[in-house]
């Protein structure tokens, strides 16, 4: 019998992504289910040269044939059915935060810890952050080299972030504030409230909005509490001291973070971009931007100076794709690396 993927959540944003990825790359699988939410039960997704019927996830035993379930419709969702997919013979792989912490679960970055998933104790693998997982590359390069100890990092983050609804909003919001230049330069309060904003905190066009997620403690975001955790367990290192600010900025797709990282060795500036330039799905370029890394693989990584102030730290600016490195492509490696192992 040849082996099946589902996607659960395949109607949403990272959805779409995973869809394409499955056909884009090398996966080794035979069949397809596609889950969404009872909405999209029935509705037909294009596929390659096939059309494949949206199942409901509440559909009785939607997993029974399934060898790997790529989870992506929210945190409720994976924490409920993520382990009915387990008991049904499947291996997960979430994209969610809802198993990313949990000891027994690893949290994967496949660059970075592939060997995690050898350790994988209730059939589920977790995808991280897509903020940390962009930062995870170079540190980890850089770790290998001059020990990290710290970081104090400072996202530039895009609206997609907050899936299709994310963007939506922001791109709802450009027109009505475009015919308006001079509240804009004049009175940029009355200018705001000339649009609705319900994911974002504030009014994102032309503006920079720094906070996003829920409240989680001491004035910290749950975003700003995940690079810190995620980053301590992706690394294998339980100190690393995080200082963490996340801003949401009007960019569609692409998320961007300003990292200064303290090492134990004082920090050789050829050195750390030769490492750097050396690993794997890490791109090393003068100006990184999101706008011009939407679409694309890799991360990416620039301005790389050295600190004013000390010597054993480094300065540098990192951008992803959130929905491709940052969700949808780093899933599916997780699901190659599987079935490279021997494990799905
Ligand atoms: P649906 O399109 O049927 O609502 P995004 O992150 O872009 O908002 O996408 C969220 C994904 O999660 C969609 O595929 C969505 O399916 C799916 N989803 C949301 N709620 C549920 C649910 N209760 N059961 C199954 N899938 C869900």
């Amino acid at each position: 019998m040849g082996r099946t993927i589902a996607v659960v959540g395949a109607t949403g944003a990272v959805g779409q992504d995973l869809r394409r990825l499955l056909l884009r790359r090398d996966v080794a699988y035979d069949d397809v289910v596609f889950v969404a939410s009872e909405r999209s039960a029935g509705r037909r997704l294009a596929f390659g040269d096939r059309e494949i019927t949206v199942r409901a996830l509440t559909e009785p035993h939607i997993f029974a044939d399934v060898d790997i379930a790529l989870f992506s419709a929210g945190g409720g969702r994976s924490r409920e059915y993520a382990p009915q997919a387990v008991d049904a013979g499947a291996v997960v792989v979430d994209n969610s935060s809802a198993w990313r912490m949990d000891p027994d679960v690893p949290l994967v970055v496949t660059e970075v810890n592939p060997d995690a998933v050898d350790d994988m104790r209730r059939g589920i693998v977790a995808n991280p952050n897509c903020t940390t997982m962009a930062a995870m590359l170079p540190l980890k390069a850089l770790h290998d080299v001059f020990g990290l100890v710290g970081m104090v990092a400072t996202s530039f983050q895009a609206a997609g972030g907050a899936g299709q609804q994310g963007m939506d909003e922001l791109l709802a919001q450009v027109p009505t504030l475009l015919a308006e230049p001079e509240l804009l330069r004049r009175d940029g309060a009355a200018a705001a409230k000339l649009v609705e904003h319900r994911v974002h905190a504030a009014t994102l066009a032309f503006n920079v909005v720094p906070w996003l997620g829920a409240h989680a403690q001491d004035g910290y975001s749950d975003e700003e509490m995940k690079l810190r955790n995620e980053s301590r367990k992706i690394l294998g290192l339980p100190d690393l001291t995080v200082s963490p600010t996340c801003v949401r900025v009007p960019v569609v797709a692409g998320h961007a973070i300003q990292v200064r990282a303290s090492f134990s060795s004082e920090v050789d500036i050829d050195r750390a971009v030769a490492a750097m330039d050396a690993f794997e799905g890490l791109e090393v370029c003068d100006l990184p931007t999101p706008l011009e890394w939407a679409g694309r693989d890799e991360v990416a990584v620039g301005r790389i100076r050295p600190d004013l102030a000390d010597p054993h730290a480094l300065n540098f600016f990192v951008v992803g794709d959130n929905l491709l490195k940052g969700a949808a492509l780093n899933t599916v490696q997780i699901a190659e690396l599987l079935i490279e192992r021997g494990i799905a």
